[in-house]
Parts: C-alpha cells; structure tokens; sequence
C-alpha cells in the first residue's frame, strides 16, 4: 500500500518524507488556498518545491472545467517534472482529457469521485489513478469505505490497472480499513500516517527495557 500526504505544506511534507515512508503527494486547490499560495506562477512554483522534497509522484489539481483548458493546463504541469500526476475533476470532460492524457503516456488522477459507476468510467478513460473521497460521503452519514470495496471489486473482475487512492482519509482507522480492503494508496493527513504509531503498550513496554537496562548497567 502506498501511502501520501494530503496537504501543500511543505513542513508536513519534509517529516513525512524524513520518517521514509512517504509514496507522494496529493494538493488540490483548496489545500494550496490553505497554505496561502494563490496565483498562478506561485502555484507552479511550489509544486516544483514539493517535487523537490519527494520521491514519488505529485498530483497536481487543473481548475478549467472544458477539454480544451485541462488539456493546457495539465500539458503545461506535467512538465514540470516528470513526478507530476494531473489531477482532472470526474466531470465529462474531466473524463475525456483523462482518455487523452492516457493515450499520451501521461499519469492522471481522476478527483471527486464518489460513486462506483464514476470509478469505472475513470478506469475505461486509463486513469492512473481513482480518488474516491471516503470523509466526504461519511460526512453524509454514506459508508465511504464501502465506495472502496466496490471499485475493489469491479476492478479486480476487470483486472483494471487503474490504482485506488483512498482520498479524504480523516484519521488512522480510515488508513487500517482501506488497508484491509485492499485500495493501492491512502492519501491523508500526516496526523494519520502518525496515528499508525501509537500504542500505549510499546510506550509502556520500551520505558521498561529502558528501566532494566540501566538497572543492569548500573
Ligand atoms: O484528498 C482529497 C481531500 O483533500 C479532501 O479531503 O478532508 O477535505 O474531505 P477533505
């Protein structure tokens, strides 16, 4: 399973990257607002700063809503580096540049998905990536975790080498689930790849080889 982080700050970025278990990044326009950066040459300029920091692959939201426009835009950001993933919204033409992007070899992560159906439409345009948001439809009393066994399921009947990126992730019980259902990739903040860490039985359990170690070196 790979993990990412959800955000576009780069202190986050650099820890998660530091612990060594970072796959990627994923940003999308309100995350990059979050982090004050606006305009449109700022925003270019940072996602260079994030592929500096990482290793794995950068999703990197467009914001046109017409063929023609993500088709620039996403052009434009993939080559910035070639760990950028252009992020397209699950709209027809979202669907359409996806195909498009695919056929040219570039990586593309279809967003705002929210349904099986849609999943396997990201999937038939050769999406790189799906990114189901599974907060969001548990915000609406909806089993996000569900919309992952689902699309687990459709895509292993079809074999579709689209990955899962099991997107609003909120906390560590989401990341351990989607773990169990078998997504390819969680992406989330870094409050959830933290979470991961903790028991009270290994604090515990180390304070006492601690404690006996220097009983015994005393
Ligand atoms: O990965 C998608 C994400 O940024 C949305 O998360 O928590 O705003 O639903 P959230």
């Amino acid at each position: 399973m790979k993990f990412f982080i959800d955000t576009a700050n780069l202190d986050q970025i650099a820890e998660a990257q530091d612990m060594g278990v970072l796959d990627g990044v994923t940003t999308n326009p309100s995350l990059m607002a979050k982090e004050g950066i606006t305009g449109e040459q700022n925003i270019i300029d940072h996602y260079k700063k994030i592929c500096d920091l990482v290793d794995g692959h950068v999703s990197a939201e467009v914001i046109s809503t017409d063929f023609e426009g993500m088709v620039k835009e996403g052009e434009a950001l993939a080559a910035l580096n070639d760990q950028i993933v252009v992020k397209l919204p699950m709209i027809k033409d979202g669907v359409k540049a996806c195909k498009y992007f695919s056929d040219k070899g570039v990586k593309t992560n279809v967003t705002l998905v929210f349904s099986p159906g849609q999943a396997l439409l990201a999937a038939k345009a050769g999406a790189t990536y799906v990114s189901p948001f599974i907060g969001r439809l548990d915000d609406i009393s909806t089993d996000g975790l569900n919309l992952i066994a689902e699309i687990r399921m459709i895509y292993d009947n079809y074999g579709f080498e689209t990955e899962i990126l099991a997107a609003s992730v909120r906390h560590t019980m989401h990341v351990i689930e989607c773990a169990k259902l078998g997504a390819d990739v969680m992406t989330g903040p870094l409050s959830s790849i933290d979470g991961l860490l903790k028991h009270p039985l290994t604090d515990i359990g180390l304070a006492k080889f601690l404690a006996d170690y220097k009983k015994g070196n005393s």
